[in-house]
Formats: structure tokens, sequence, C-alpha cells
């Protein structure tokens, strides 16, 4: 409820606002800065738009990917830090194949099985990038484009426009995506897209948070309040079944250390070599709830992710590995951060049990993720 009133908020700014063409916007207390963040090798323009709040949180968002690319948020004793991994230059981005660091997304985020799935009885087959499927819109999704940002009173709105074909996928799809920072310290992004054809779409953001700015997130404790979740086979695609946490090191409905069980002799811990799994969100109707809350105890500082999407992919950064360096020039080791991807369950479009992921011409995909930083 609280996250449909800030969300509420949000949009009462936007309608309010009459938009300036200047590179500074300052409505309520959001400020939005665009400058230049760097060039693509083709000549184009990346811009980075800086949303600052009264309380000096800060986030940053370029263009290249729709990457969230830093956010600054106090800790118990109002120091700022940097809570996401990302690169310093747009040349370290464009060259990390391998993490999606705060990355937006698409066409289908997460994996589709075999690299192939069957629409209105056509089938398409896509480009396999991992272990033969699909993963994240494959390896040239939507996080390797250039969107199109402009200025909001209180954030960033990013266009994306991918053509009939790409990548694979039917029908012409329009992405808009904003981010928005609100004055109790939430970053709301808002995904919305059309399409001039039958397709599936399944956005989501790849922020890699650690809470600390520093060390692993062995330690963070994790609430997630989900009865069930979608094991998975070899390949990390579901099985189909919807299985209970309880008794199993899945289990996150009471705040658990991340690392508590991770090294635990279970099957789907060891498929995914450690967690790297869906969670099936607890609703009762459709709406904003809480999918999942993360506390780091040294600094106090807390995450909380509010959705109205079905699932949340919690992923525990095992394929780091040190070779990727980070800000800094300092390498992202294993378990240096975990993500939480709010998303239609993996595979959906080869799982009629699963909620549907198509979307037809005249309707509208539309789904809002907030995540909202506090200190305990
Ligand atoms: C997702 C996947 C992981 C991994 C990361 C990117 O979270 O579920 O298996 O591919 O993206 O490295």
């Amino acid at each position: 409820m609280k996250s449909a009133l800030a969300f509420m908020a949000v949009l009462t700014t936007l309608t309010t606002c009459s938009c300036s063409n200047n590179s500074t916007t300052t409505m309520s207390t959001i400020t939005v800065k665009k400058t230049e963040f760097g060039k693509m090798p083709d000549g184009t323009a990346v811009n980075v738009f800086t949303l600052t709040n009264a309380k000096g949180v800060e986030a940053r968002i370029i263009e290249y990917g729709g990457i969230l690319a830093s956010l600054k948020v106090p800790d118990r004793n109002g120091a700022m830090g940097d809570v996401v991994l990302g690169h310093d230059t747009l040349p370290d981005y464009t060259s990390d194949n391998k993490t999606y660091f705060g990355a937006l997304i698409g066409r289908y985020a997460n994996r589709i099985g075999g690299a192939t799935f069957t629409l209105n009885g056509t089938k398409y087959t896509l480009p396999a990038n991992d272990n033969g499927n699909s993963l994240h819109g494959g390896p040239q999704g939507f996080d390797k484009k250039v969107w199109t940002g402009k200025e909001l009173p209180d954030g960033v709105e990013l266009t994306y426009k991918s053509a009939d074909g790409e990548a694979g996928y039917p029908g012409t799809l329009t992405a808009v995506v904003s981010y928005h920072l609100t004055d109790a310290n939430g970053l709301v992004i808002h995904y919305t897209a059309t399409t001039d054809k039958d397709t599936v779409v399944n956005l989501t953001n790849h922020s890699y948070w650690n809470l600390k700015g520093d060390g692993d997130i062995l330690g963070n404790l994790l609430t997630i309040p989900a009865d069930r979740y979608t094991p998975v086979d070899a390949g990390l695609i579901p099985t189909g079944v919807l299985a209970p946490v309880d008794g199993t090191p899945f289990d996150f409905r009471k705040p658990t250390a991340v690392g508590a069980r991770i090294a635990q002799d279970d099957p789907q811990l060891k498929l995914g070599h450690g967690y790297d799994h869906n969670w099936i969100v607890n609703r009762t109707g459709p709406g904003s709830v809480l999918a999942a809350r993360v506390e780091e105890t040294t600094s106090g500082r807390v995450m909380e992710v509010y959705t109205d999407q079905p699932g949340i992919q919690f992923y525990t950064g095992n394929f780091l590995d040190g070779t990727v360096k980070g800000k800094g020039g300092k390498s992202a080791q294993l378990h240096s951060a975990l993500c939480l991807e709010t998303q239609h369950y993996p595979d959906t479009p080869n799982k009629p049990d699963f909620p549907t992921a198509t979307l037809k011409p005249g309707d509208k995909y539309d789904t809002t993720t907030e995540f909202r930083f506090s200190t305990k």
C-alpha cells in the first residue's frame, strides 16, 4: 500500500509538471541533470542522468543499456555509499559481455529453454548464448542498446524501439522505461511496452547490490516472503514445478543470512552454484507487494523491493570470479553482490501453466518495481 501511494505521488508530480528542455530541471526536491557520459565507437553520444533528492540520495543512469551506474544512499550514520556494482567508463560497459551490471534486460529477461519458443503455432529461434538456452534477450539484448533518454521532473524516461525480428523475437516492440527518485529514498522503475504483433516480453533491471559497498554479501540478512520457488534443471531452466520452500535452504520467509545455507549439500544449490532461482511472489491479487528485503548490519542499510511482478530472481553473483574489473579497477569477486530481478518466471514462453508473458497489439505491458532504502 505504501508503495502504491509512493508511486501515485510520482504520477502526481509527473502530471503537474511543465517539462523544460534545459539540461537541469528542478521540481519539488528532486534534481535531474543530464551530461555526456561517453561516445559509442560510431560517435553516438551516451548521456548520463543524475537524479538527486534533498537527502543527498543520488542515482546515475546512462543511456547505454539503461544502466543504473551508481546509487548512493546513506548508512545509519548518514554517510553516503554507492550500493551497486558497475564500471567507471563507457568502454568498460560496452566490453563487459558477462555481468549485465545495472542494465535493463529485454526482450526476455532470464532464460528461454533451447533458445526457442512457439507462439500462435509459429516456432521462433533465438540466438543461444547460455548452454544452448537464450539468456537475457541474447548476446545483443536491450542491455547492449543505446536508449533515448528524456529528463522527467523526478527522473529519466528511456525509450528503445526493438525491430520486428530483432534477436529472433516477433513484432516491433517499443519499450519505455522510466526511473524515478522519491523523497522517501525510493528508486521506482516503471516499465511499459507495446507491440505491433503478438510477442513475448519480460523486462527487468539487473543491478548487483552490495549495501555495505564492499566485501561480500553472505552476511546480508535476506527476507523473501514467498512460499514457493521454481526449481531448475542443469541449464537453470525451471522444471515447471512450483515447489514449497518449506524445509529447504530456499526458505527466506524469516530474515536469514544469505550465506547461512548456501554451501549446503542441496541439489538445487549445486545446480545454481549458489542461489540463482526464481521465487514466486506471494500475493492475494494484483498490485505491488513486498517481494524481498535485505539488511546489511554493519552499515545499517536496508533495501526493500516492491513489485507487481509474479516472480523475483535471487542471484548471488555465482559467476563473478574476479575476471571482470569494476569501479576503481576493483575485481568483482564471487558473492560480492546479489541481484533481485523482478520478472516473469524464466522460460514462461514454453510453460503454458506459468502466468503469460505474451503481449498483443493494443495491449500495454505495464509494470512497476521500487527499491526503497532506509537504515536500521
Ligand atoms: C541472471 C542469471 C544468472 C546469470 C546472471 C548474469 O541473474 O540468472 O544465471 O546469468 O544473470 O551473469
